[in-house]
């Protein structure tokens, strides 16, 4: 394993999408931002320089950051920003990870322009468990507002409304193909026969989406860094934080194919429903013949072909996983081997508590909506033992607008063993839990008016947030925090605060 050294440097730049300029957060001046190359094992040292105006975090999406949970990034969770003028060094080890991550900003809304990837390679020497791709790409989807994106979600707090939706989806950047503003998108070139490994990121701010190529099938073996079972597939769902590497085989007639993301929302309010295209385009095909074909992306409300690719996603290796749910959850009576908790997945305004130890009383998630929707009381932490086999109910409701929602939980990989509609039945569900092979994610979808059931280890002590990944979502209080206990036994601590940790 190696170390490897990055300077991140936030600045200002003037970066031109839908006919108008305006001055961008960037990392590197770059839009989308530098890629983070390394191997699994690998050590990684990223000094971060702020010279915007604004406070500064970044986050390492889907690292584990085992005993680093200093260098996790959410502001106020495990510290404090980055202030103008300061730096500060985030330094941790890839332990037993390869694949598609991502980092971005974790302060208001700042990643909607500052996020990159991260490529970790399998160690020297060890092969895919894939057949080894022709040419390796990076896809990164995002949203572009016209407006300043803080002054949005600003006035939206103010006035106490949903923010304005985004002006485009972008595609590594770019809005589709605009003659009127004079650029082509993004276009991906292949060779007729070879096979393309893409790495596909969504770090739009508040959409589900979902992914499109025309004429072609992928075939996902990864998620969240984690491989599965080959997946084939003609659409890709994904979620804000998540990553899907997929293998693309350039095996149809040499031509343009449209390549397509639309948003995923079953609310009946939303009114973005805009497509984004960029080119998949076969050497030796002209750059102003027309598409081939048309990429027909399912209906904004398609919760079946979401349900479709989520069902689609197993574990390659379960067995080998060293955080494999333990079944003592389920068989366990006793209270002390297993924690247990549910996160009401609604708009928490007005959250008041403090350290919590009990879950919220159960009620009736999918009947009708009580008058007063904002809650009294919230877990805002809650405690864990370490190496406590932790299992969590998301229980989604529809009470204000039936939406999913992305939830991320730092500093672990969960295993996804089950999901439902309706309200969770602790008897009857998790006798249909998947514990064979169940995928293994940091970010999942929990459906509207239904529920998802993750399971992990604690295995990291420090303080882990977990989220829902739609900015918007986490800004209204869906949120709170685990803090994981240290252990007893020798590197069960987390390690001391670098000397250089942000004060506030
Ligand atoms: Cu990718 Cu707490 O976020």
């Amino acid at each position: 394993s190696r170390i490897r050294h990055y300077k991140f440097t936030v600045v200002r730049k003037n970066t031109t999408r839908l006919c108008a300029s305006k001055p961008i957060i960037t990392v590197n001046g770059k839009f989308p931002g530098p890629t983070l190359y390394a191997r699994e094992d690998d050590t990684v040292i990223i000094r971060v320089v702020n010279h915007v105006t604004d406070n500064v975090t970044i986050h390492w999406h889907g690292v584990r950051q085992l005993r680093t949970g200093w260098a996790d990034g959410p502001a106020y969770i495990t510290q404090c920003p980055i202030q103008t003028g300061q730096s500060y060094i985030y330094k941790f080890t890839l332990t037993g990870q390869r694949g598609t991550l991502l980092w971005h900003a974790h302060i208001n809304w700042q990643r909607a322009t500052v996020h990159g990837a991260i490529v970790i390679l399998p160690r020297l020497g060890v092969p895919y468990p894939f057949p080894e791709p022709h040419k390796e790409e990076i896809i990164i989807l995002g949203e572009w507002w016209k407006a300043d994106v803080e002054a949005v979600i600003n006035q939206a707090m103010q006035a106490g409304l949903p923010p304005n939706v985004s002006d485009a989806h972008t595609i590594n950047g770019l809005p589709g193909p605009s003659p009127n503003c004079s650029y082509a998108g993004y276009s991906l070139h292949v060779e007729s026969g070879k096979t393309y490994l893409l790495r596909i990121i969504n770090a739009a701010v508040n959409e589900e989406l979902f992914f499109k190529i025309a004429g072609h099938h992928l075939t996902v073996v990864e998620v969240d860094a984690a491989y599965t079972k080959p997946f084939k597939t003609d659409t890709v769902f994904i979620g804000p934080g998540q990553t899907t590497t997929a293998l693309l085989a350039a095996d149809r007639p040499a031509g343009n194919y449209i390549i397509a993301i639309s948003p995923f929302m079953d609310t009946i309010v939303a009114t973005d429903n805009q497509i984004a295209t960029a080119t998949l385009r076969y050497d030796g095909a002209a750059p102003s013949a027309a598409a081939a074909v048309a990429a027909d992306v399912p209906a904004r409300n398609a919760t079946a072909v979401t349900a479709a690719f989520m069902d689609g996603l197993r574990s390659l290796s379960p067995a080998a996983a060293p955080s494999r749910p333990a079944t003592s959850t389920t068989r366990s009576s006793s209270p002390s081997a297993s924690a247990s908790t549910r996160a009401v997945l609604q708009r928490e305004r007005g959250v008041h508590g403090g350290l919590s130890a009990a879950p919220p009383a159960p009620y009736d998630y999918t009947g009708a909506a009580p008058a007063n929707m904002r809650t009294t009381t919230g877990t805002r932490v809650y405690r864990v033992e370490y190496n406590a086999t932790v299992q969590i109910v998301l229980q989604g409701t529809a009470m204000i607008a039936p939406e999913s929602h992305p939830t991320h939980l730092h500093g672990f990989n969960f295993y996804a063993v089950g999901r439902g509609v309706g309200n969770y039945d602790p008897i009857n569900d998790p006798k249909r839990f998947n514990l064979d092979d169940p995928v293994e994610r940091n970010t999942i979808s929990v459906p509207t008016g239904g529920w998802t059931a993750i399971r992990f280890r604690a295995d990291n002590p420090g303080m882990w947030f977990l989220h829902c990944h739609l900015e918007v979502h986490t800004t209204w209080g869906l949120k709170m925090a685990f803090l994981v206990e240290n252990g007893k036994g020798p590197n069960q601590s987390i390690l001391p605060p670098p000397k250089d940790l942000p004060k506030c």
